[in-house]
């Protein structure tokens, strides 16, 4: 299949210019001035319009089994979903449940990730540890091109990781040339504060973050900077909804250690008022960890993100709908975690972030694409218009305007946290691997087209870290 996308402007996270875009067979074949259609090609007008690399959401989640239910939301829709609004790729998560091969969660994802309409990739989570999980971690790296180790510092009693897990999980990454990410919060406290909340008569969604107050996640995002500087590797924290968290990746960054940050779109843009709702289902609708929070931190994370402290924006999809968010009526701790957002992210980014001038266009390819391409080491067959990429691409119409709504949503969930917002510039068409997917409103998409995208161990910087750590002095004497 061939297509040529005609008389736009090109934005990566480089430059503009104005060129066309060939694309042959999945991949970028040419870019440049009055490129001619050859011969069956279909012809995209990108008049007035800007051509950039499709969006990748570094944190989703698909089919997830978590708290006692599974997400609405399945590979296929979820990924259909993000065709719609310009996201051509995810990385997903396999969550072992604690005690579980890892492999063997592995390939249990990788099968239900099978119907994906775009491309994919899986961040694991070690949620436990013996010598099985040191030598399948292995494994996954070298055999199945798995970079990134995820652990969730919270959800005690489930998946939660300790600081021994940490230790152990994150020296094996390091060996490995593998990346480690964190969800921070301190789970402990958590459950601590779930109970004395509970206990004093609060029920209600309003007792989600109180129990998760932004200190809870100051706090571990810290302890897991500074396990990762002792061990000499490099971290990506997710999620960062506040300000804390954000000061301590920024004091790390400013120290030199190789920290990033990921900020969500509804972070960003929706506050905790939300959990005051006197509806249940509206203010259950966004319990998500950690919770949305005051417009003191939306503007922190807005800063956060213009200074480059924070690189990638994500959704965290994860989606439950009323009947599933109902199972905690009687009690918050009960709520499934997690709200949507895959098809929304970019336009909201956007209309929120270029047309306030927070962000140039540009930057807005940075935080949407390339910087996540770049963390996890897919650039630039990913995150990049250029020739031999991969022909993932969004037509974004800069004039186009709408108004955010579950009714007209194509995510499988019945709420959509951005419900009534207006929108200018969103996704004219999307072409995913050299096939136009979504134009003008239609998906035209096969279900299995999408494809697992392999991520290699990042070895030469690696092994610089691990000779330093084989040869390094103890911490308190290198200070
Ligand atoms: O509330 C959330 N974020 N649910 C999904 C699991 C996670 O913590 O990322
Ligand atoms: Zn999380
Ligand atoms: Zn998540």
């Amino acid at each position: 299949m061939t297509v040529l996308i005609k008389g736009g402007t090109v934005v990566n996270a480089d430059r503009s210019v104005r060129a066309d875009v060939l694309c042959h067979e999945g991949l970028i074949t040419a870019v440049g001035d009055e490129l001619d259609a050859p011969k069956g090609a279909t012809v995209v007008d990108a008049g007035g319009q800007y051509v950039m690399p499709g969006g990748i959401d570094p944190h989703t989640h698909m089919q997830l089994p978590f708290m006692g239910t599974v997400t609405s939301e399945d590979f296929y829709s979820g990924t259909a979903a993000g065709l719609a609004g310009g996201t051509t790729m995810i990385i997903d998560f396999a969550i072992p449940n604690p005690q579980q091969n890892i492999l063997d969660a592995y390939n249990q994802w990788r099968d239900w990730a099978e119907k994906s309409v775009a491309d994919y990739s899986f961040h694991v989570a070690i949620t436990w540890w013996d010598d099985s999980v040191h030598e399948d971690m292995g494994t996954l790296v070298r055999n199945h091109g798995v970079n990134s180790f995820k652990h969730f510092m919270a959800y005690k009693g489930a998946i939660m990781a300790d600081d021994e897990i940490l230790v152990n999980s994150f020296t094996r990454a390091r060996e490995l040339g593998a990346i480690t990410t964190v969800h921070a919060e301190n789970g402990e406290l958590v459950f601590t504060l779930q109970k004395e909340i509970y206990e004093k008569g609060i029920t209600g969604p309003e007792g989600h973050p109180l129990s998760r107050p932004p200190e809870v996640e100051g706090e571990a995002a810290n302890r897991a900077i500074r396990i990762a500087e002792v061990l000499r590797v490099p971290l990506y924290v997710v999620h960062n909804s506040c300000r804390q968290s954000l000061e301590a990746i920024t004091r790390a960054r400013n120290e030199g250690q190789r920290v990033f940050g990921e900020v969500l779109a509804g972070h960003l843009l929706i506050d905790d008022s939300v959990y005051r709702h006197e509806d249940f289902d509206v203010a259950a609708a966004h319990v998500m960890s950690p919770p949305f929070r005051s417009k003191e931190h939306q503007a922190a994370l807005w800063h956060g993100l213009q200074s480059g402290n924070l690189q990638t924006t994500a959704t965290d999809h994860c989606c439950f709908c009323a009947d599933q968010k109902a199972m905690g009526k009687d009690d918050f701790r009960s709520i499934p975690n997690g709200t949507a957002g895959i098809e929304n992210r970019m336009e909201v980014l956007w209309d929120q972030g270029v047309n306030t001038g927070r962000l140039t266009m540009n930057e807005f390819v940075k935080v949407t694409s390339t910087n996540a391409a770049q963390i996890f080491n897919i650039y630039p067959r990913k995150g990049s218009i250029s020739v031999g990429a991969d022909a993932d691409i969004v037509v974004w119409d800069p004039q186009a305007s709408k108004t955010i709504s579950a009714k007209t949503h194509q995510q499988k969930i019945d709420y959509n946290i951005f419900e009534g917002m207006t929108v200018t510039g969103c996704a004219s068409h999307t072409i995913s691997r050299g096939k136009v997917v979504f134009a003008d409103g239609e998906l035209n998409v096969e279900r299995g087209a999408g494809r697992y995208v392999d991520r290699p161990a990042f070895a030469p910087y690696y092994d610089a870290l691990q000779k330093q750590a084989q040869q390094a002095e103890p911490v308190a004497v290198r200070r």
